[in-house]
């Protein structure tokens, strides 16, 4: 039998989702262990007997540590890791004075892949072991991603980011190239190993109808992959989107009405939604991605989290590096709890660690592989020290519950957190 490592510490449990639940839906088990075998949690119990049943496993001894699921970020721009942090702009000036010129650089096949190791070396040192990424219009920035993440083993999902208008020269494609580059890309890769395609429209302003139909009827012949975009991130887009569509009803009909709306779904940001965007988003069963340092940062707005998830539009959470500014989803938890502070709905730390975790890989439809700690799910882990700073420390030995003590490293834990990262059941030296 192959070798088994036992891993020992506090773990976190999810049961259901606690916006629906209640907060009991996620909790902290105490003297507990993993057991990981050929890349799969393989039993999950009390220590004590995980340790007597299990004599040869390797053992990790994680003391008061807390074993939770890797992170998922469920959208994020990987093409983006060296313009994040870029000062003074709004969206649309933000796109233009930074992303674009940066993105013009991933038809480099040598600098593309050199940027996915640095995406993925810094993500995985946060704990973070599964992420949608954007790529970029080049067809190499694709290849570099997957190639990079097949090689760590990694569940990842990324797409070709498809534009034919309102871009630069060098990164418009058009509705055919989009279509035939994006089935391509599709055919090598979705489902290999723990790769998934996402077919990718960045968003209505820089793609015209015709392309959005393309990608629509892509989506049509391939419904088991997941279609990414955004949506409603900011007023200024949203006018600027009414101006280009003169006909659809409003944002989200610009998707609807080319067949990029749907279960399979996933719009990022969704801020300034109508009611009747609120409705069919629901209806069909899409789900939104919360990128709240982001939202911040560029100044879009505030995210209505309790709204959406109490109609029963399913949540996740992102960092949407580079709009977004870290690459940490514990400080993206932070800006999330902040958020909902700002919306007089303080988020519990069981509804953030929910949202970076199993939250996340449901929104993605992977939450039958990845996003919580149980039999049989795959063994990407990350392992949070509750004291990795003196201030964070001495906020936890005050806890009067283990929630309490969990909530200081979400507000204010860093890398420096992430005690080890697992990825397939493989340690990441972080
Ligand atoms: N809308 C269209 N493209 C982008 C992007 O790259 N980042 C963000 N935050 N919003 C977008
Ligand atoms: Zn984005």
């Amino acid at each position: 039998m192959t070798q088994a490592d036992l891993l020992i510490g506090r773990v976190l449990r999810i049961d259901g989702n606690p916006f629906v639940d209640g907060t009991d839906a996620v909790g902290i088990e105490t003297g507990a262990a993993v057991l990981l075998r050929g890349g799969l949690v393989a039993e999950v119990g009390p220590a004590d007997h995980l340790r007597a049943a299990h004599p040869d496993a390797r053992r990790h001894e994680y003391g008061d540590a807390l074993i939770c699921p890797g992170f998922v970020d469920a959208h994020v721009h990987y093409p983006q890791t060296a313009i994040i942090a870029s000062w003074g702009k709004r969206l649309i000036d933000w796109l233009d004075t930074y992303t674009f010129p940066e993105e013009m650089r991933f038809g480099d096949p040598d600098y593309a892949r050199a940027q996915a190791d640095r995406y993925l070396d810094l993500t995985a040192a946060n704990g973070t072991t599964t992420v949608a990424s954007y790529c970029t219009i080049h067809p190499e920035s694709v290849e570099a991603f997957f190639a990079a993440a097949e090689a760590r083993g990694q569940r990842v999902l990324a797409g070709k980011t498809c534009m034919d208008r309102n871009a630069p020269d060098g990164l418009r494609d058009d509705p055919v190239a989009a279509y035939d580059d994006s089935k391509a890309l599709l055919e090598r890769w979705h489902g290999r190993g723990r790769l998934s395609y996402v077919i990718t429209p960045r968003f209505s302003p820089t793609s015209t109808r015709e392309q959005l139909e393309a990608l629509g009827a892509l989506w049509a012949e391939n419904p088991d992959c997941l279609m990414q975009t955004h949506l409603s991130e900011q007023t200024d887009e949203i006018a600027w989107v009414r101006e280009l569509f003169p006909e659809a009803r409003d944002y989200l009909d610009t998707y609807e009405a080319t067949g990029l709306l749907g279960a399979n779904g996933v719009y990022g940001h969704a801020i300034h939604l109508e009611d009747r965007e609120r409705d069919r988003l629901r209806d069909t069963g899409a789900a939104l991605v919360h990128c709240p340092t982001s939202n911040t940062f560029i100044g879009s707005g505030l995210f209505d989290m309790d709204g959406l998830t109490q109609s029963g539009i399913r949540v996740g959470l992102a960092t949407d590096t580079g709009g977004g500014s870290s690459f940490s989803m514990l400080r993206t938890m932070a800006a999330a709890y902040e958020i909902g502070q700002l919306r007089d709905r303080p988020l519990h730390p069981a509804e953030l660690m929910w949202l970076a975790t199993a939250g996340s890989a449901d929104a993605l439809r992977i939450g039958d592989r990845v996003g919580r700690v149980a039999l049989g799910m795959e063994a990407d882990l990350c392992v949070l020290d509750l004291s990795s700073t003196d201030a964070i420390s001495q906020r936890a030995e005050r806890a009067r519950d283990p929630w309490e003590e969990v909530f200081p490293t979400i507000m204010m834990g860093d890398d420096r957190a992430v005690r080890q990262t697992w990825i397939a059941g493989r340690p990441i030296k972080v």
